[in-house]
């Protein structure tokens, strides 16, 4: 039985959202958690209420309703539209930015525009689109703006495209090296740092097909010990938090940094303002500390201090998705063995399910994600896709090679992988 503590509401229904709930349902102090709209996943473990995240109205009444201690919101629309600012306004601890400090993601140009200001150094803009360049669409895209063009005919192509979303192209130069998302804790000032993640973007194995919301992640990142992740916060994230403060919109929440580690130094791709999915399915896991602690003091403007620690296991996160993802979600289909995956120690986070009576069956794209933890990134993919193999549903497809180049290239130098905590 929990003793009297404190009563979370997270906004979002995604993979995402159910690993926040996970573990903020494991932390001492923690009374309930509600869920807004949640999951079936989340239903497992605390109260899901039919609000949408978006709905900032309903959202309020609901905090209100239930007197919770501390709103997080997972999704980027609900915070690029101010649902942040709603609450906060009425009194309410939120863990989230403002729809001021969320354009860092909402506004591609905006974000160019704080980097520079900064002093931050990211991918150069580009005044004419040509080969090899990157293509942006300047607002919200769920991840389908972006358009890497190695050829004059893929420019021409982003070009048509792009020209279907609302709102201006950016055009920048095209980074190689290797990408890494570094997240930081911020409470408008000060910055911790979160364990790094490498996350795994196109539908097919080899990095082929479209780009998704992201097929599979894991963490630690070979190389990536908790000095060079420090080394990339102060680099990145500090300036950027230190520049929206001084602009009079202090960033409150996750900044997540999507960053190129280039020949010339790392390189920022694109900033988001919330915890990545499914990073945040291999990074939880491993944090240790006081979540729930560090997410209220960052929600009060009160995290300097404030200590999280991050354990030296690894984590491998693999999507199951729907048949025809991305191009269309799976509704109906029922989802057998998810117990059988648990029994081999792996965690579960549903993604696009939904219940009918007793049976689970998908509901959307991205329908499962699991994660499993070990000694070693290698320990942590097998034991995932031993589990990946015990769930079924019509049509699942899931990519076969996530961390699979982190396996099979040489180690890091000793004590760098086990550096962090
Ligand atoms: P986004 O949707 O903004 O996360 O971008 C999608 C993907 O496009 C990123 O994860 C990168 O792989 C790639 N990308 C974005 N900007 C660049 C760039 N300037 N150079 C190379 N790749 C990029
Ligand atoms: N995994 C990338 C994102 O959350 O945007």
């Amino acid at each position: 039985m929990r003793v009297p503590g404190v009563r979370v509401l997270i906004a979002g229904s995604g993979g995402r959202e159910h690993a926040l709930a996970w573990k903020l349902a494991q932390a001492a102090g923690v009374e309930s958690i509600h869920a807004a709209p949640g999951n079936p996943g989340i239903a497992e473990i605390g109260l899901c209420h039919p609000v949408r995240a978006e709905d900032g109205e309903s959202l309020l009444a609901l905090a209100r309703e239930l007197g919770v201690e501390l709103v997080v919101i997972g999704p980027e629309g609900p915070l690029v539209a101010g649902v942040a600012d709603e609450l906060r306004h009425a009194g309410i601890a939120v863990f989230g930015p403002s729809r001021a400090a969320a354009r860092i993601e909402g506004s591609k140009t905006f974000a160019k525009e704080v980097l520079a200001a900064a002093g931050v150094p990211a991918a150069a803009k580009l005044a004419v689109a040509r080969a090899p360049c990157v293509v942006k669409v300047d607002g919200l895209a769920a991840g389908k703006g972006v358009f890497v063009c190695r050829t004059a005919a893929e420019v021409d192509a982003a070009l048509v495209a792009g020209a279907v979303f609302e709102g201006p192209l950016v055009l920048e130069e095209l980074l190689e090296g290797e990408e890494v998302s570094v997240f930081g804790l911020c409470d408008g000032r000060t910055v911790i740092p979160l364990a790094p993640a490498q996350d795994f973007k196109r539908l097919g194995d080899g990095d082929t097909g479209p780009n998704t919301g992201g097929m599979g992640s894991y963490s630690p990142v070979s190389g990536l010990g908790a000095a060079q992740v420090e080394e990339l916060i102060e680099l990145v994230h500090r300036p950027v938090v230190e520049e929206l403060a001084r602009r009079g919109t202090p960033f409150v929440g996750v900044l997540f940094a999507g960053l190129m580690l280039t020949d010339a130094g790392p390189k920022v791709l694109e900033f988001n303002c919330r915890f990545g999915d499914p990073e945040t399915q291999s990074i939880l896991p491993r944090l240790g500390g006081d979540f729930v602690g560090a997410l209220r003091a960052a929600a009060s403007g009160d995290l300097a201090g404030v200590e999280l620690s991050i354990d030296p296991a690894a984590a491998v996160t693999v999507v199951l998705a729907a048949k025809d993802y991305p191009s269309s979600p799976d509704h109906g289909s029922e989802i057998t063995g998810i117990a059988e995956a648990e029994e081999l120690g792996a965690l579960v986070f549903h993604a696009g399910t939904a219940r009918y009576g007793d049976r689970l069956v998908t509901n959307g794209g991205r329908i499962l994600n699991v994660t499993a933890t070990g000694e070693t990134v290698a320990a942590a993919r097998e034991r995932a896709y031993l589990a990946c193999e015990r769930i079924s549903f019509s049509g699942a497809r899931f990519r076969r090679d996530i961390a699979l180049a982190a396996v099979c290239e040489p180690g890091p130098p000793e004590g760098v992988v086990h550096s962090e905590s």
